[in-house]
């Protein structure tokens, strides 16, 4: 396995390979949800590159970008023992020089939800996104379910740039209580991850409730639901069309999901499921 560390490196390793590349961005502190997509990559691409960069443009000033795990060696030996060919692991100037001026922001989609309580995350991942599709020139890209907001909003800019990368989300992965798994649940106290394995329970809930009550109503129990079972703080517990994201007034034909944020302490769990 090959580990890219310049641009220059990178190109000339692009000029290399050959045939259908597949593309697995991350910021590293992997787990079994980063290693599904990068297999899926592996069964269905000549040749797959992960990349490793903890973007520093998609964290806000209180958020964790200084402690947000890292683990390099540990994840590169995860991607060569599954048999990934290279990983791009940039530095901060590599990507970012001084001089760097540019954004991609994708306007609407990526302004509800987890763009209300964190407003620059999403253009922070659209720009690291779009100038890594640019760099490392994949024929198909892949990104977890678990953060469906980010997946619409990279589809979108895909389809809007005209930018020829298929882009396929793969299901959530989640530990043997249903717990989505995510780099942050290191923070989680035993106490807090006995809470946080609730979540999904109630999630899936939703799907039976929406026979019986209105989109009001099934919100509202389960955020009842959500700070009975000890959750700190809700964000966000809402049912959206799978599609746009919008709002939805009444359960109609359209695939619906539902998709939460919500505290434990200082960590931020998100999660989401397909209620109809
Ligand atoms: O989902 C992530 O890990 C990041 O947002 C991504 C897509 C690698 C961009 O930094």
């Amino acid at each position: 396995m090959r580990i890219l560390k310049t641009l220059k490196e990178l190109r000339a390793y692009r000029e290399f390979v050959k045939g259908s590349i597949g593309f697995v961005p991350t910021m590293g502190a992997l787990h079994e949800g980063h290693l599904s997509l990068a297999q899926k990559s592996i069964d269905e691409n000549d040749v797959t590159i992960a990349s490793i960069f903890v973007n520093p443009a998609q964290f806000a000033p209180n958020e964790d970008f200084d402690k947000y795990p890292r683990t390099f060696e540990k994840d590169a030996q995860l991607l060569e023992d599954l048999g990934v060919d290279a990983i791009w692991a940039p530095s901060v100037s590599e990507i970012y020089p001084n001089d760097f001026k540019s954004t991609v922001r994708v306007s609407g989609i990526s302004e509800m939800l987890e763009g209300v309580s964190r407003p620059h995350f999403f253009e922070g991942v659209t720009t690291i996104v779009n100038k890594l599709f640019m760099q490392v020139q994949p024929s198909r890209a892949y990104f977890g379910v678990k953060d469906y907001q980010q997946l619409r909003v990279i589809q979108k800019m895909v389809e809007d740039f005209n930018i020829p990368i298929e882009v396929i989300g793969c299901p959530v992965i989640r530990d043997e209580e249903g717990l989505a798994l995510s780099s942050r649940n290191v923070y989680l106290t035993p106490t807090d991850l006995a809470i946080a394995r609730q979540l999904n329970v109630i999630l899936e809930h939703a799907s039976v409730l929406v026979k019986s009550m209105n989109v009001q109503e099934v919100e509202k129990q389960l955020e009842n639901d959500i700070l009975k079972a000890g959750f700190d703080k809700i964000d966000y517990i809402t049912l959206r069309s799978a599609q746009t994201l919008e709002e939805i007034k009444t359960v109609t034909d359209q695939e619906i999901r539902v998709l939460v944020a919500t505290y434990l302490g200082s960590v931020r769990l998100i999660d989401n499921r397909v209620v109809i």
